[in-house]
């Protein structure tokens, strides 16, 4: 994770956080991202909007126009922090807004985000306080995103679980042994259920398939236990599922058996 204003190598894909605490993104140096940035798949910056402030007190919040609780993040700095990163890089910035007000984020806006680090360089905003200036949003932010419908203090937290989702996508990110192509969400089911040692843990043994050594057998009992625990749990997933013909044959028995459909 780089600080604002180290050496910088431009061929590399790269993310640019703008925050009043760029300190938080500290948790962002352990696990696969912070492996990621040592091995060099991508480069973190955070930059404090403070350091883009015009007064001596380093403000960059004031009173809502029209009265009313809280304060509002001023459009000046954050505009400056905007420019002044773009003046950096060779790519275009394409800058994401964290905001309950965006568009809800999964799996394929995962993708898709990640895809952009191609050919951007990626800004994630993070608001604190009741917001940013709205003529910020519509004259420099290019989309909205929102980890939910509930209302986090900072945007933070919500970008550090963007990066997270992005960089495990990245080739090489992951260790040799895993992958998330299996993953939930990655062809639009749950994933299948995982079991270790020991065999016996209290009575409760593992599924006899997974013992048996027969891949095929293995790869059939997964596909079938990612249909039934979608179906059990986020049945709403089926509708979009891109299922196999076996799959849709598994899934037609399963109901039959589990809802009597
Ligand atoms: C207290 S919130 C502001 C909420 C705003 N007043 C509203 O009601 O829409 C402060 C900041 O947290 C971030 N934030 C809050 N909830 C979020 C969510 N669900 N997803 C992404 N970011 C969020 C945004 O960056 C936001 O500017």
């Amino acid at each position: 994770m780089s600080t604002a204003n180290k050496a910088y190598n431009q061929s590399v894909k790269s993310i640019d956080v703008i925050s009043v605490i760029p300190q938080m993104f500290e948790a962002l140096h352990y696990g696969v991202l912070g492996r990621a940035v040592k091995n060099g798949l991508l480069q973190i910056t955070c930059w404090d909007v403070r350091d883009y402030s015009e007064d001596k007190h380093r403000t960059v919040d004031d009173k809502p126009y029209g009265g009313g609780p809280g304060m509002v993040m001023m459009a000046k700095p954050l505009r400056k922090a905007i420019l002044h990163i773009q003046a950096q890089r060779d790519k275009p910035l394409w800058v994401v807004y964290l905001s309950p007000q965006g568009t809800v984020l999964k799996q394929p806006g995962v993708m898709r985000l990640k895809e952009k680090l191609s050919t951007h360089n990626l800004v994630l905003l993070c608001g604190r306080y009741e917001g940013i200036d709205e003529r910020l949003i519509e004259s420099l932010v290019d989309e909205e995103c929102s980890l939910g419908d509930y209302v986090l203090s900072g945007g933070e937290f919500a970008a550090m679980v963007v990066i997270d989702a992005m960089v495990r996508l990245l080739p090489g990110a992951l260790g040799d042994n895993t992958s998330a192509s299996d993953d939930s969400f990655s062809r639009g089911l749950l994933e299948y259920p995982h079991y270790t040692r020991p065999e016996n843990d209290e009575g409760a043994r593992v599924p006899e398939v997974l013992l048996s050594g027969d891949h095929q057998a293995i790869a059939r009992w997964r596909s079938r236990m990612a249909l039934q625990r979608t179906l059990a749990k986020r049945p709403d997933l089926l509708e979009s599922a891109q299922l196999s013909a076996e799959e849709k044959e598994i899934l037609a028995e399963l109901k039959k058996i589990i809802i009597g459909d």
